[in-house]
């Protein structure tokens, strides 16, 4: 696994490198689970495996491997597991306390058989509490200081953002840091709506914030307004240096606004992942 590189200045004294894995949909369910839990799983791995033999888990393996061997912290930006089995629990558990990882949820940590249902926080709701004790860190929302960087998860994965959020946002922000901020689902910008939408043929956006002349192409991508104002306020905010995120299985990098870039890694079941050294 070779990542790509990138490197983000905020001004600290001693530079920090970090390992930003994306996307890596563990794809498991054993005798614990139901029929048709493990059904789904036969589906998944045969869709995934197109990109390489159990790819899934290899391309998790070998982006924990890389950053144990480097003694980099992982930034994992969602969706570890596809979907919520009692096996993905266990593998989470266990990929996640090999490494240092800091997490930010995506929408199939939630998702008890992909696209059965409308996603919404209730469906969400239903997952949370035997997803939780998984993970490493609070998946509503998380926020970790880390050599003079203040690293910050935010929960988006419906592409929706929780007032209850924005205010530790706030909180987080009044601390003074420079922040990398952590989404599952990358914000709008007219660049990257285009490469969705006309480049990728997409059939919906996946972003969060789509404007009425750009519409989303799925209700549940539409901002309410608590969302709207999370992004009004992140755009104010100078401290934040850049956002990652994943949701989207392909690398990008553009600008959001002011000074602040904007970096999409792809899925690490594809073998990827972005080294970012914050100097
Ligand atoms: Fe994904």
């Amino acid at each position: 696994m070779t990542p790509i590189h990138t490197r983000i200045t905020v001004g600290v004294a001693k530079p920090l490198r970090f390992l930003h894995v994306t996307d890596s949909h563990l794809i498991s369910a054993d005798e614990r689970d139901s029929e048709r839990k493990r059904e789904l799983a036969r589906q998944r791995r045969e869709a995934y495996d197109k990109h390489g033999f159990d790819c899934c888990r290899r391309g998790l393996d070998a982006a924990f491997d890389y950053a144990r061997r480097r003694n980099e912290p992982v930034l994992h930006t969602g969706d570890l597991i596809d979907f919520v089995s009692y096996r993905n629990l266990e593998l989470a558990r266990e990929k996640l306390s090999s490494v240092d990882c800091f997490f930010a949820a995506g929408n199939h940590e939630f998702s008890k058989y992909v696209g059965e249902a409308q996603e919404d926080e209730a469906y969400k709701l239903d997952s949370l509490p035997l997803v939780a004790p998984a993970f490493p860190n609070d998946l509503r929302f998380a926020a970790r200081l880390a050599g003079g960087v203040n690293l910050v998860a935010v929960d988006n994965t419906y592409g929706q953002v929780r007032h209850q959020e924005l205010e530790r946002f706030r909180a987080e922000i009044a601390k003074g840091y420079p922040i990398l901020l952590l989404l599952h689902v990358p914000l709008y910008t007219r660049e990257l709506y285009r490469e969705q939408i006309e480049v990728r043929k997409a059939e919906s956006a996946s972003l969060m914030g789509c404007p009425a002349e750009h519409p989303a192409r799925n209700d549940a991508q539409c901002p309410d307004a608590d969302t709207l104002a999370f992004i009004d306020f992140l755009k104010g905010q100078t401290l934040v240096k850049a956002v990652l995120a994943g949701h989207l299985h392909y690398d990008w990098e553009g600008p959001l606004y002011g000074d602040v870039t904007q970096y999409v890694t792809a899925g690490s079941f594809l073998g990827r992942a972005r080294e970012i050294e914050v100097a």
